[in-house]
C-alpha cells in the first residue's frame, strides 16, 4: 500500500526529453501521460494567450515550439540535439539502442514508406507531415525508453493518445508505440479505446470515406526482473 501522506510534489520546469534522463533508474511506481497527439496541433498556439501572460515574445514562443515534442510540420529534426544531449550525459550506448529500436520498428518503417511515396505524388497537402511523422515516433521512443528506466519493475505507465490518419493512411500510433514499448521492457496490459473513435475531418471524408480512428488509453507494465 503506498503512503501519500506528508509528500510534497516536485515540479520540474523543462521538456520531458531532457528531464527524464536525469530521473533515476527503477525510482517511480506509476507514469500517467498524455504527450501530444500526432494531429498537427501546435501547442504554443494553443497557449498563446497564457505564454503571452507568462512574457513570451515571439523569440521564445519559436524556441518553445522547436523543445516540444513534434507534432506539427514546423518541427525541425532533433536528432543531432538528442545524439549530443546522450554524449553529454554519458549515455551514448543508450542514445543507439533508442535509434536502432525506431529504425527496426517494422510497421512504422512501412507506414514511412508509403507516405513518403504519397509525398512524392503530392498526395500529402503539406511536404513535411512525414517528417512529422518519422520525429514524433523518434522522440516518442525517447520518452518511452527513459520512462521504462525509471519505472520499479511492476510499475505502469498510463498513456492517453490517438490514432491518425494522412492521405487515407492510418497510421496504428497505438499498435506501434506499444510495440515499442515491449521492446524497452513493457508489457501491454490493455489498449482501452472510447466506445465512439474520431471520425475524419470532413476533406478526407471525402476523399475516404468515413471510418473510426481508435482513441485509446494504453496501460503499460514493466517487466519485473
Ligand atoms: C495532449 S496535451 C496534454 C495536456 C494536459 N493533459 C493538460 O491538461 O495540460 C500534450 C501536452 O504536452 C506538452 N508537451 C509538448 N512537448 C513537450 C515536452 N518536450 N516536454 C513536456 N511536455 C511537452 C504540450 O505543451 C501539451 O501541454
Amino acid at each position: 500500500m503506498l503512503n501519500f501522506e506528508n509528500t510534497q510534489p516536485i515540479i520540474y520546469q523543462g521538456s520531458c526529453l531532457e528531464n527524464l534522463p536525469n530521473l533515476q533508474s527503477n525510482s517511480i511506481d506509476l507514469i500517467i501521460t498524455s504527450p501530444p497527439y500526432l494531429n498537427r496541433y501546435d501547442y504554443t498556439r494553443t497557449y498563446a494567450l497564457e505564454l503571452a501572460f507568462l512574457g513570451c515574445n515571439e523569440e521564445k514562443v519559436k524556441h518553445l515550439r522547436q523543445t516540444m515534442l513534434s507534432c506539427t510540420v514546423e518541427n525541425h529534426d532533433k536528432h543531432d540535439y538528442l545524439e549530443k544531449l546522450y554524449s553529454t550525459i554519458e549515455r551514448y550506448s543508450d542514445f543507439l539502442k533508442v535509434h536502432s529500436t525506431f529504425e527496426k520498428q517494422a510497421a512504422l518503417q512501412e507506414v514511412l514508406e508509403i507516405l513518403e511515396i504519397y509525398r512524392k505524388q503530392g498526395k500529402l497537402n503539406n511536404k513535411n507531415i512525414v517528417r512529422m511523422i518519422h520525429n514524433y515516433f523518434y522522440e516518442m521512443c525517447f520518452v518511452i525508453y527513459e520512462s521504462a528506466r525509471i519505472l520499479k519493475p511492476g510499475g505502469i505507465m498510463a498513456m492517453i493518445n490517438d490514432n491518425v490518419r494522412y492521405a487515407g493512411e492510418e497510421i496504428p500510433v497505438d499498435l506501434i508505440l506499444s510495440d515499442i514499448a515491449h521492446s524497452f521492457g513493457l508489457t501491454t496490459r490493455h489498449i482501452w479505446t472510447l466506445g465512439r473513435g474520431k471520425g475524419n475531418s470532413s476533406q478526407q471524408m471525402g476523399n475516404h470515406g468515413r471510418s473510426e480512428l481508435r482513441k485509446c488509453v494504453y496501460i503499460w507494465e514493466k517487466q519485473t526482473l
